[in-house]
């Protein structure tokens, strides 16, 4: 019997395990701290009422002979698909079609299920700071050397984005076939504008490179400016499959419900230079033999966040954790913290005070304030001396959360 081996490479515990890791000890040894947690970006606020009287009426359907529903079709139900191309891609005039929708159980989950239809030789980019998932998916499947004392995985080009290049870095100065974005940005609250994706999308065209565009964040968008999709931008329906999720806007967290677009136009060479191959035909396959779609139940929930009355009570979720946002960022900028993000994104990206590194920030924050945030550090290189806050929790735990922090910081 043999492990897979690339595995022992990853550094450390996957970052928000490490973290809970280290908030248990500090709970155990302090058991009646009120910690706030301000770390993970996990909703907190229960289900809009026209999604979970959508989920009742399904399980009601379950629930007698007539209606009862076994195993449903793995990419997910056509009423479902055919609302996200409809609302989410056509509406901005996206050339996406219901059948290139695959619905599943997560955007996290399908940016590394997605690895199974790509190589093993393929030059990677990630944004340094980065979503952890990007690279560990990349370190354990064999695509990476070992880590270098920083944290930085061999074999993998670094494009670092910090406030020196406003978080915006620039195209990789070697040419690489795989590029992760993520818009807007997880963990710098970061958007693209439009000339800064049609960049990236005249990159891959020029490097027949792919690219996997993590939207989870899309409705957090507020200025009207900033494209909603890849697909928004001319000729992406070529090079860059799409991510998206019902997580942080329709509050699944919990329940579960994503979606990820592969256009039938996004080809890659076959083997030996034979024929392009779509990558729509490759992730059905691979999505149809792995997985067995999102439950009934969930899916008619996911389609309620598209009715009228879904839709609004989307817009006062959101509206609601933004409103956590900027209570977030006018504290931490009257204690004269350099702040970024929180306008279009549900997380503010601070800079630690004189410069103390992010790990011991955090430890300060949890012993002095009773606070959770992320270490930047954690997601990369180029997050030290950055910290994370999530707008992701009661008003009221996040007023305390403040007023704790004006008093230690
Ligand atoms: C985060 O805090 O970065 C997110 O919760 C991660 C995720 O959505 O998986």
């Amino acid at each position: 019997m043999q492990i897979n081996h690339h595995s022992l490479k990853l550094q450390a515990g996957y970052l928000f395990p490490e973290i809970a890791r280290r908030v248990d000890a500090f709970t155990t040894a302090q058991p009646d701290a009120d910690v706030i947690r301000l770390g993970i970006g996990d909703v907190t606020e229960p289900l809009p009422p026209a999604i979970v009287a959508a989920m009742h009426d399904a399980l009601d359907e379950m629930s007698r002979r007539e209606t009862f529903r076994g195993y449903g079709p793995e990419q997910g139900y056509a009423f479902l698909r055919e609302k996200i191309a409809e609302h989410d891609y056509q509406a901005r005039g996206c050339a996406v079609d219901a059948d290139e929708i695959f619905v599943s159980d997560g955007s996290k989950c399908d940016t590394g299920n997605f690895l199974d239809v790509l190589g093993a030789g393929n030059r990677i980019a990630v944004l340094d700071p980065v979503y952890p998932v990007y690279v560990d998916t990349n370190v354990m499947a064999g695509h990476t050397g070992e880590a270098d004392t920083e944290g930085r995985y061999e074999g993998l080009v670094y494009l670092p984005a910090t406030a020196d290049n406003d978080f915006a870095p620039a195209l990789p100065s070697e040419p690489v076939d795989l590029i992760y974005l993520c818009y807007p940005n997880n963990p710098t609250g970061a958007v693209a504008g439009h000339a800064a994706l049609k960049a990236w999308v005249e990159y891959a065209r020029a490097h027949d490179a792919l690219i996997l565009f993590d939207a989870a964040y899309e409705a957090y968008i507020t200025d009207p400016d900033v494209p909603h999709s890849i697909y928004e931008i001319e000729g992406a329906t070529e090079v860059a499959v799409e991510l998206r999720s019902f997580s942080k806007n329709a509050g699944f967290t919990g329940t579960r419900c994503a979606h990820t677009v592969v256009p039938r136009g996004v080809t890659a060479p076959g083997p030996g230079g034979s024929d392009r191959v779509p990558l729509h035909q490759l992730w059905t396959r691979r999505h149809t033999t792995k997985f067995n779609g999102v439950s009934y139940i969930v899916q008619r929930g996911a389609e309620a966040a598209y009715s009228d009355e879904g839709r609004a009570q989307i817009r006062s979720l959101v509206d609601f954790y933004m409103e956590n946002a900027s209570i977030i960022s006018r504290t931490l900028t009257e204690l004269g913290i350099s702040v970024y993000g929180g306008t279009n994104a549900p997380y503010i990206w601070l800079r630690t005070p004189d410069g103390e590194d992010s790990w011991s920030f955090f430890d300060r924050l949890l012993k002095q304030a009773h606070v959770v945030g992320t270490p930047g550090s954690g997601f990369g290189a180029a997050g030290e001396g950055y910290f994370r806050i999530s707008a992701f929790n009661s008003r009221e735990n996040v007023g305390e959360a403040m007023r704790r922090i004006r008093e230690s910081v």
